[in-house]
């Protein structure tokens, strides 16, 4: 488990994620992505077709690869305040890693738990002995497309409202 204090802000924690943790995670990210609902959701599902497609959306994330989902968590309460997830799959020189997701709630945002986020998903993934990570983000997200080209991810191709960007590890 890896924490940090940053000034008089509250110490965090990143520590692997477990089932119990979902009921917060599935949280964070509806409070995440308002305001970006057409990268989270298709338009016209019901909220409970937006609840049920999450549950089943970030339970297959964690299922795909459970040892590569990550939870930022405020000590000493335990509460979610983020998280990552991400899938490591090849052989040798071809292992790639894949960022599924990353969300901070709002309220949290801008403080650097993104950094702290992706910065121990590219550690998980060179540990896995991946050289290259990448991700797809909304092409008109640009908060989060501006902090991975910051990070050196660069755009890779476009499919429909997504951009696929790459990074060597
Ligand atoms: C993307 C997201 C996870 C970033 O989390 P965060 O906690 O706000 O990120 P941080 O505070 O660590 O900021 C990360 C970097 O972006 C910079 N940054 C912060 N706000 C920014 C903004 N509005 N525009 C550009 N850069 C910004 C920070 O200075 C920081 O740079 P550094 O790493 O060089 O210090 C968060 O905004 C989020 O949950 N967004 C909604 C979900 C989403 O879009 N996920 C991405 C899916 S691909």
């Amino acid at each position: 488990m890896e924490s940090t204090n940053a000034s008089s802000r509250p110490r965090i924690a990143i520590r692997p994620a477990t089932p119990a943790d979902f009921p917060a995670i599935e949280r964070v990210y509806h409070r995440a992505y308002r305001g970006l609902e057409p990268y989270a959701y298709e338009s016209h599902w019901t909220p409970e077709e937006r609840e049920k497609y999450t549950r089943e959306y970030l339970g297959w994330a964690y299922e795909e690869d459970p040892e590569g989902f990550f939870v930022a968590v405020e000590e000493p309460s335990g509460e979610v305040l983020g998280f990552v997830s991400v899938h490591t799959w090849g052989e040798g020189r071809a292992r790639r890693a894949e960022i599924i997701e990353v969300a901070v709630d709002p309220e949290q945002q801008g403080h650097g738990l993104g950094r702290l986020l992706l910065d121990h998903a590219e550690r998980y993934a060179k540990s896995k002995g991946c050289t290259k990570i990448q991700l797809w983000v909304g092409s008109e997200n640009r908060r989060a497309l501006e902090i991975y080209k910051r990070r050196g991810y660069r755009e890779a191709s476009r499919y429909e409202r997504w951009t696929k960007m790459l990074k060597d590890l």
